[in-house]
């Protein structure tokens, strides 16, 4: 694994999708400054400041991993709330991949995929981590956020918090890759709180609403019987 750190970038996201072709397997992109960073659902991602992260983690597994890639975002997710809860905090994985705080999102991921030529060129799993924010600046966020130094009353060493949260994504990835998300199931599901509850998933053309009654072997969530892979817990 490498890290390359940027000063100033629009998205470590745009960046790694530019430069994919001469970014190598495992390459993490951290930027001090975002200026454009974007969400899920072409959302936008605030720049609270230099002392929040700003990642993105370059992956180029091998085709016969395809059916795990899909995962890779719970996989994150997972890796992130065990990083939160050495300092003292209760994560929760609102899923898929948001890890909320006292009900309030303190982290977000957004992965892309970058294919020419119908080849599967690279993985870019984009990380944004509210370490050190002040409060008043979440006026600029239509949600419900926190930091994590809001969370637990201390300013966050960003080094040290990349350096625990990469050596825990990178100490079990490979295995991963080939148990796939069963391997990860039990623990995934101690970090989420929904489940046997009513919730509204919104997708891009579709709500639901129903009963969460089960996260499957392959990380799909089943509603009134059904399976669904993506979409937004409201
Ligand atoms: C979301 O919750 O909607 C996902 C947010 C992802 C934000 C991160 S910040 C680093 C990387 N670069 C981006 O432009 N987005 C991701």
């Amino acid at each position: 694994m490498n890290i390359l750190y940027l000063d100033e970038v629009n998205s470590t996201n745009s960046y790694s999708k530019e430069h994919i072709l001469e970014i190598e397997d495992k390459t993490v992109i951290c930027a001090f400054k975002q200026t454009a960073g974007r969400g899920r659902f072409s959302r936008v991602w605030v720049d609270l400041g230099c002392d929040n992260l700003f990642v993105s983690i370059v992956l180029k597994p091998s085709n016969d991993f395809r059916e795990v890639y899909s995962n890779l975002t719970q996989y994150t997710a997972l890796k992130l709330a065990e990083t939160f809860e050495k300092y003292d905090v209760l994560p929760i994985i609102k899923w898929p991949n948001d890890i909320l705080i006292n009900d309030k999102k303190i982290s977000g991921i957004l992965a892309e995929t970058v294919v020419k030529n119908n080849e599967l060129k690279g993985i870019i799993i984009g990380i944004g981590i509210n370490l050190n924010a002040d409060a008043k600046n979440f006026n600029k966020i239509d949600k419900p956020v926190t930091s994590l130094n809001l969370e637990n009353g201390e300013f966050i060493d960003k080094q040290k918090f990349l350096d625990i949260f990469l050596n825990l994504f990178f100490c079990d990835y490979e295995s991963f890759l080939k148990k796939g998300f069963i391997s990860i199931k039990n623990n995934y599901k101690k970090y989420v709180n929904f489940l046997g509850k009513s919730i509204t998933i919104n997708n891009i053309n579709e709500t639901i609403v129903g009963i969460a009654e089960r996260i499957t072997d392959k990380g799909a969530i089943i509603i009134n019987g059904k399976e669904y892979y993506t979409g937004d817990i409201v």
